[in-house]
C-alpha cells in the first residue's frame, strides 16, 4: 500500500496564488501509475501537487477494493478529508474531493448516498474524463459520477508524462481480467482485459527514458496474458514486447506484474533467458497449493503445473527469484489443502511474497459459498504460513551476501548520508554514498542482509 500522506501543519492559505493537488493513493500498482495520470492530466490545468492536504485545491483519494473493509476505510478517509474541505471553504477557498478507482467503481452510489459532500465519483476506465468533471462540479454546483466502461480508451486521451517523477517507472500496458477467479472482484471493478498497442507502449516508454528513467515495471492485471497489436498489423505477446523495449537506449532494467501462471508460455521463460535488461524476478501469484481449491478458485491450472512452470524458468534462468501471492481460507478449505500450499512453498522456495486471509467479496462466486473457513483457523494457517514464508525470505536474502551485484539507485536511504537502490532481484539495497549515483547502476557488494534488505559497499 502506498501512502501518499499529508502534514498536520497548517499552510497560510491567504497567501496561496497556484492551485494545488493532492493525491492519496491506495492499493496496487497500476493505482500508482493511475495516479500520477491524473495527475499528467491537471497539469496543463495550471495544478501542481501537493503533500499537504490542506494546501489543496483537489483532494484525490484513489481507492482499491481487493479486501473488505475498503469501503469503511474510504468512509472514515472521506470524514478527515471533509473536515479539511469545510475549513478550506470557511477561508474562501473552494475545495473539491473526488474519489476514484475501483471502490468508487463498485460502490461510487453508496458513497454518494452516505457521503454528499463528495464532489466526483470516477471509475479507473473514465479518468481521463476528470478535467471536464472538474469543470461540471464548477458549473453544476453539484456532484458528478463517471462509472460506466466507456467504448474509447482512456490511454487515448492521456498527455504524454511531462515530468520526471523518478529513475523507475510504471507503465500500464494491459488493464482488466476475464478470468473471474472465484474469489475476485477485479473483473467487476476493471473490467475485460485490454492491451495497448505495441506502439503506444514503445512511444510512453521512449518518452520515460527521455526524462531519464531507467528501469520500467510494465503492468497488467493479467500482464503476461498482453497480446496487443503489433506495428506490423500482427499480434505481439509480451516476450516481443520485451525484446523491442529493451532496444530503448537507456533503459537497464524491464519488469511486468502480475502474470497469471496460464499465461506464462515458452517465449515469455526463454526471454528471462535472452533478454539481459529482463530483471531476473518475477511474480506468479499462485494463491493455493491444492488442486482441490485451485479449482474451487477457478484458476485453471493445478499445483503440479505451476511446479513444471517453475522448474522451466529455473532451466532458462536459474538466478530467477519468485514471487507469489498466497490466499488461506478460501471457502471449502481444509487442513489437507492448507497442507498441500504448505509443501509447495517447501519444494519452491520463494524470495519474497503477499499472503491474505480470505476476504469474502460481494458479487464474487465465493462469497456465496456455504463452506466459509472460520475466522481463527484462517488466522492460525495465515501465521503458520507467514512464518515459512519469512523464513525463506530471510535465506534468500542471506544468500546474496558476499555477493557483487548491480543496484539501481532511485533516492536517499532513511539514513544520513545513505543511498536506497533495489537488487535484479527487487531487495531493497543500502550502501553509503553521496547523491551523486541516484539514477545509477552501479556494482555492489552485498556485506549483510538485516530483515528487509540488504546493505553492501560500493565495488
Ligand atoms: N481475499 C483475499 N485475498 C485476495 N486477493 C484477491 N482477492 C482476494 C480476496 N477476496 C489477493 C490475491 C491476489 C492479490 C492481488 O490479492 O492473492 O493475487
Ligand atoms: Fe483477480 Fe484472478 Fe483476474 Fe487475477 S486472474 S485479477 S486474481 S480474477
Amino acid at each position: 500500500m502506498l501512502h501518499q500522506g499529508f502534514s498536520s501543519k497548517t499552510t497560510h492559505l491567504n497567501q496561496q496564488s497556484s492551485r494545488y493537488l493532492h493525491v492519496i493513493t491506495w492499493g496496487c500498482q497500476m493505482n500508482v501509475y493511475d495516479s500520477n495520470r491524473m495527475v499528467d492530466l491537471l497539469r496543463p490545468l495550471g495544478y501542481k501537487i501537493t503533500d499537504k492536504a490542506e494546501q489543496a485545491d483537489i483532494l484525490i483519494l484513489n481507492t482499491c477494493h481487493i479486501r473488505d473493509k475498503a469501503t469503511e476505510k474510504v468512509f472514515s478517509e472521506l470524514g478527515r478529508l471533509k473536515q479539511i474541505k469545510d475549513y478550506r471553504n470557511q477561508q474562501g477557498h473552494p475545495t473539491l474531493i473526488a474519489v476514484t478507482g475501483c471502490v468508487a467503481q463498485a460502490e461510487g452510489n453508496i458513497i454518494l448516498q452516505r457521503v454528499p459532500y463528495v464532489d466526483i465519483i470516477l471509475g479507473p476506465q473514465t479518468y481521463h474524463r476528470l478535467p471536464k468533471m472538474i469543470l461540471d462540479v464548477a458549473r453544476q454546483s453539484g456532484h458528478v459520477i463517471e462509472t460506466d466502461f466507456p467504448v474509447e480508451s482512456k490511454f487515448d486521451f492521456l498527455p504524454t508524462p511531462q515530468e520526471n517523477t523518478g529513475y523507475s517507472a510504471f507503465l500500464t500496458i494491459q488493464e482488466g481480467c476475464d478470468k473471474f477467479c472465484s474469489f475476485c472482484v477485479v473483473p467487476y471493478t476493471r473490467g475485460a482485459e485490454v492491451s495497448r498497442p505495441v506502439q503506444a507502449i514503445f512511444d510512453e516508454a521512449t518518452h520515460l527514458c527521455q526524462l531519464g528513467v531507467k528501469e520500467i515495471t510494465l503492468l497488467g492485471q493479467n500482464v503476461n496474458a498482453y497480446h496487443g497489436k503489433g506495428p506490423d498489423g500482427n499480434i505481439w505477446n509480451l516476450a516481443r514486447l520485451a525484446e523491442k523495449l529493451s532496444t530503448l537506449s537507456g533503459l537497464t532494467r524491464i519488469r511486468y506484474t502480475t502474470s497469471h501462471p496460464r499465461d506464462m508460455n515458452d517465449s515469455l521463460i526463454n526471454a528471462h533467458r535472452d533478454l539481459p535488461s529482463l530483471m531476473p524476478f518475477l511474480h506468479l501469484p499462485v494463491q493455493s497449493g491444492s488442486d482441490r481449491i485451485l479449482k474451487a478458485m477457478n484458476r485453471g491450472h493445478t499445483a503440479s503445473e505451476y511446479r513444471q512452470i517453475i522448474d522451466k524458468l529455473r532451466k532458462a534462468r536459474p538466478d530467477i527469484a519468485l514471487s507469489s501471492d498466497f490466499i488461506v481460507g478460501h471457502p471449502g478449505e481444509t487442513q489437507k489443502d492448507f497442507e498441500d500450499t504448505m509443501q509447495l512453498v517447501r519444494d519452491i522456495q520463494f524470495s519474497q511474497t503477499f499472503s491474505f486471509k480470505y476476504s469474502p467479496r460481494p458479487g464474487t462466486t465465493a462469497y456465496i459459498s456455504t463452506h466459509q473457513v472460520k475466522e481463527e483457523i484462517k488466522n492460525k494457517r495465515l501465521q503458520a504460513l507467514q512464518t515459512l514464508l519469512k523464513e525463506q525470505q530471510n535465506q534468500f536474502n542471506k544468500n546474496t551476501v558476499g555477493l557483487t551485484i548491480p543496484v539501481l539507485f532511485t533516492g536517499k536511504g532513511r539514513k544520513e548520508g545513505q543511498l536506497s537502490g533495489k537488487s535484479p532481484y527487487l531487495q531493497a539495497v543500502h550502501v553509503q554514498s553521496d547523491d551523486s549515483l541516484i539514477g545509477h547502476e552501479c556494482q555492489v557488494k552485498i556485506k549483510e542482509s538485516l530483515s528487509n534488505s540488504l546493505s553492501g559497499v560500493l565495488v
